[in-house]
Parts: structure tokens; C-alpha cells; sequence
């Protein structure tokens, strides 16, 4: 497993840590980044490291698996083997993730299985957990749910938002998904864990 494409609809900040963590070690190869939003940031800076990208625009599809159908064809003509959702925030069905099961990986900004959807960092506070983080997990049709694969945490402040959080938490991903490509596409799939 080797030819890696990334999914996102914005920034990809995660796409660009991955990307950069693969052309450095050469241990997998960016075959693609895939966005459902035209207006996606990471488009261009995937584009920056040659990486070929493509739109499928959910806007466009009358329904889910047309939509999804799509996103799979582009994938099966890029070749790829693993597919990295970062930023992706589109939930994907039983058909496709059937289809990518065991090949696809998703990053989550929450200590799973606590927290699954969204406002993570909010709900981590509002509960006064001591720690948050982000986990790594494979993707199943269950939302948030799959075997996770790797977990980074730090210590949530007294001061704390979730903005002040979440832009603590994302260095700490930015360290876990190219740490858990690597073990992966070495076909190791025991855990990885960063304390923050
Ligand atoms: C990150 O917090 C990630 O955990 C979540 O989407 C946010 C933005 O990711 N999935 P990116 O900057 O687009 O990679």
C-alpha cells in the first residue's frame, strides 16, 4: 500500500503535513488530492507540490452515490491503494467505505471513541475532561467509529476555548496522521500515541 490520495473540502493542513511527510521519506507516494469544494485552500498547495488534484463538487450530484461513485472512480484512476481523509467533511456510506475497507483512514479531533461528530473541543471542555487531543482512526460506516490507529493528547488549560484548543490539537495531528502513514504503509497497524 503505497499509492496514497487525500480527501479534503478546506485548508488540508493535515493534506499538506502528509504530503510533505511523504516526499520527505519517500515511504509512500501522493497520488492524488481529491476536494468536494472547488473553492478547497489545500487544492492549491497540493497542487505546489506537484501533487495532481482533482474536484468532485457534492453540489453537482442529485444524490449520495452518484456523488460517492464519482469520488470512487477518480480514486481507482489515480491508482491509489489508501485513501487519508483530512478535513474531509463529508459523512461517506456503507457502499464506499465497504468498498475502501481496511485501505481508507480519517482524522477525528477528539480522544475517540469519546466525541464522535462535530464540536468536539467544545464538548471536551463543557464535560472538564483533563485531557483532549486527536485520533486516527480506519473508516467504517459507522461515523467516527473504525479501529483507531493512533491517538495524540494534551492537557486541557483552566483558560481554555475551543478555539484556544483546537489550535493547540493541531500541531499534535499535523504530528499523528504522517506518524500512523508510515507505520501503516509498513503494514503495521498497532497504535501510535504522542503525548502533547
Ligand atoms: C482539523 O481539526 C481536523 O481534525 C478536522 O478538520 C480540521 C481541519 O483540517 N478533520 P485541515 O486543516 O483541513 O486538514
Amino acid at each position: 500500500m503505497r499509492r496514497v490520495a487525500v480527501l479534503i473540502s478546506g485548508s488540508g493542513s493535515n493534506m499538506v503535513s502528509l504530503v510533505a511527510a511523504m516526499q520527505a521519506d519517500k515511504a509512500a507516494d501522493p497520488v492524488l488530492v481529491l476536494s468536494n469544494r472547488p473553492d478547497a485552500g489545500g487544492l492549491a498547495k497540493a497542487a505546489a507540490f506537484g501533487v495532481p488534484t482533482a474536484v468532485v463538487d457534492h453540489t453537482a450530484f442529485a444524490d449520495r452515490a452518484a456523488f460517492e461513485g464519482a469520488v470512487h472512480a477518480e480514486l481507482v484512476a489515480a491508482k491509489a491503494d489508501l485513501v487519508c481523509l483530512a478535513g474531509f467533511m463529508r459523512i461517506l456510506g456503507e457502499d464506499f467505505t465497504r468498498l475502501w475497507e481496511g485501505r481508507m483512514l480519517n482524522i477525528h479531533p477528539s480522544l475517540l471513541p469519546k466525541y464522535k461528530g462535530l464540536n468536539t473541543h467544545a464538548r471536551a471542555i463543557a464535560a472538564g475532561d483533563e485531557q483532549a487531543g486527536c485520533s486516527v482512526h480506519e473508516v467504517t460506516a459507522e461515523l467516527d467509529d473504525g479501529p483507531v490507529l493512533g491517538q495524540a493528547r494534551l492537557a486541557i488549560r483552566p483558560d481554555d476555548t475551543p478555539d484556544t484548543l483546537a489550535a493547540r490539537i493541531l500541531p499534535l495531528e499535523h504530528r499523528l496522521y504522517p506518524a500512523v502513514l508510515r507505520r501503516v504503509v509498513a503494514g503495521d497497524r498497532s497504535p501510535v500515541v504522542i503525548q502533547g
